[in-house]
């Protein structure tokens, strides 16, 4: 679902809503496309309003419902044609098996039937009928001859029906449509992909009040996550402290220090991809004190410091259940290209997304990311651009990487 509310966010969905029993949960699935931050535009058939009322539907809505082809009101304040191409996505549900034929026939004799003549969008059709209407070969060339026209069907599913009957024919459920309707948006390649992301700094504590950081602020690797979320991977985010928000839909995991991401890390294990974007302490304090330092004469209290457990190193190295694609981030102030070039070969990562951040970049805690991706064939820049987009970018690429 979590994949769902990215795609939908924005886009605009005429949803015909057709004669039949499982109408009713199409009042739902208006309610769960405005959540997912899609526009819906209503069309109900004559045979619909026997099953809902407009007010209802167009109550869900917040906007007219369509009924009538030659009502002129309608008509002139938008015509057919234009109703069926402002939409980017048009989706019928419930998909009678009159609809499904009339389709099919390249019938026009209503203003359902007509905007789905008339529309130049992708179509999708959710049937719901009687088993034996479903089974019956009319329908079933039917659907053939839409499926060859690139109509996407999603259902029907087996099960109990209204008709007292069981069998395939019952319209699915709201999520799955919802999930449907997503995956006519770019489809979600990295569906069935389990991908790790660190995020954020971590903090290193010296007593407990004080600690060590470092000024990421989780952005890159928040916008990381959410974008392969958006692509239909299962994400585990392993998060040092940030004020940022979680990734909606993902695994989250809160850490502090890098020894705690180690075990995160290693818990979360195997994934397909994992994608290293925290700014992790290189030095941890030894002998972190239990209880507050106080000032003394003796003067201030020498802090001795371990080397940190490497991560990225680490899990690139793995010889069993190394995921197939790791991606480390390398933060240079100097000679970026090369330091980050000899940082790939010696962690032993696939790509490193390299990025300047000294202050004058404005990077560190900024929205944009300038940043150069770094695999064994060399260097690709890509020009500055918001958080967001690399997120995005990145995410493509490690979808084509994983195919
Ligand atoms: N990293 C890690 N564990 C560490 C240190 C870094 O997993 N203990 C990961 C980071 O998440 C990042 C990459 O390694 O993906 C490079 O981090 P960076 O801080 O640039 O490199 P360092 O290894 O710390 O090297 P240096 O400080 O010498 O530049």
């Amino acid at each position: 679902m979590v994949v769902a509310l990215a795609q939908l966010a924005g886009k605009h969905i005429l949803l015909i809503i057709g004669g039949g029993i499982a109408a009713y949960k199409s009042l739902e699935l208006i309610r769960r496309m405005q959540d997912a931050g899609a526009a819906v535009t209503p069309v109900l058939t004559k045979a619909g309003a026997q099953f809902v009322t407009p007010l209802s539907v167009s109550a869900l809505a917040g906007t007219g419902v369509h009924q009538d082809l030659f009502d002129l009101t309608a008509e002139a304040e938008m015509g057919h044609i234009e109703l069926s191409r402002a939409a980017e996505l048009v989706v019928v549900a419930p998909a009678t098996a009159d609809l499904m034929a009339k389709m099919a026939h390249g019938h026009a004799n209503d203003l359902a039937s007509t905007l789905l003549m008339a529309t130049d969008k992708q179509v999708l059709i959710a049937p719901a009928m009687n088993v034996r209407m479903w089974e019956h070969p009319a329908t079933q060339r039917n659907l053939a001859t839409l499926q060859e026209d690139g109509i996407l069907v999603v259902g029907p599913e087996d099960g109990g029906m209204a008709c007292g009957e069981f069998g395939a024919g019952r319209m699915s459920e709201v999520p799955q449509i919802i999930d449907a309707a997503a995956a006519a948006f770019g489809g979600c390649p990295l569906r069935g992909k389990h991908i790790l992301v660190t995020s954020g700094p971590t903090h290193e504590p010296i007593d407990p009040v004080r600690y060590i950081a470092n000024r990421s602020s989780g952005a890159q690797g928040l916008a990381i996550a959410q974008a392969l979320l958006s692509l239909g991977a299962s994400v585990t985010f392993v998060t040092g402290p940030t004020d940022k928000p979680a990734p909606k839909g993902a695994q989250v995991v809160h850490v502090q220090t890098a020894r705690d991401m180690q075990d995160a890390v290693r818990a979360a294990l195997p994934a397909d991809a994992a994608v290293f974007a925290a700014a992790v302490a290189d030095w941890r304090v030894v002998g972190e004190s239990q209880s507050k330092i106080k000032k003394t004469k003796d003067g201030m209290p020498a802090l001795e410091f371990a080397e940190n457990p490497d991560i990225l190193a680490e899990v690139s190295q793995l010889e069993k259940g190394r995921p197939n694609l790791v991606v480390g981030f390398a933060a240079e102030t100097d000679d970026v290209i090369a330091n980050a070039t000899a940082k790939r070969k010696r962690k032993g990562c696939d790509w490193i997304v390299a990025n300047d951040v000294s202050p004058a970049t404005g990077i560190m805690g900024g929205a944009e990311n300038d940043v150069t991706l770094i695999d064994q064939n060399g260097s690709e820049d890509w020009p500055r651009m918001s958080k967001d987009a690399v997120a995005a970018k990145l995410a493509k690429r490690i979808a084509e990487a994983l195919l």
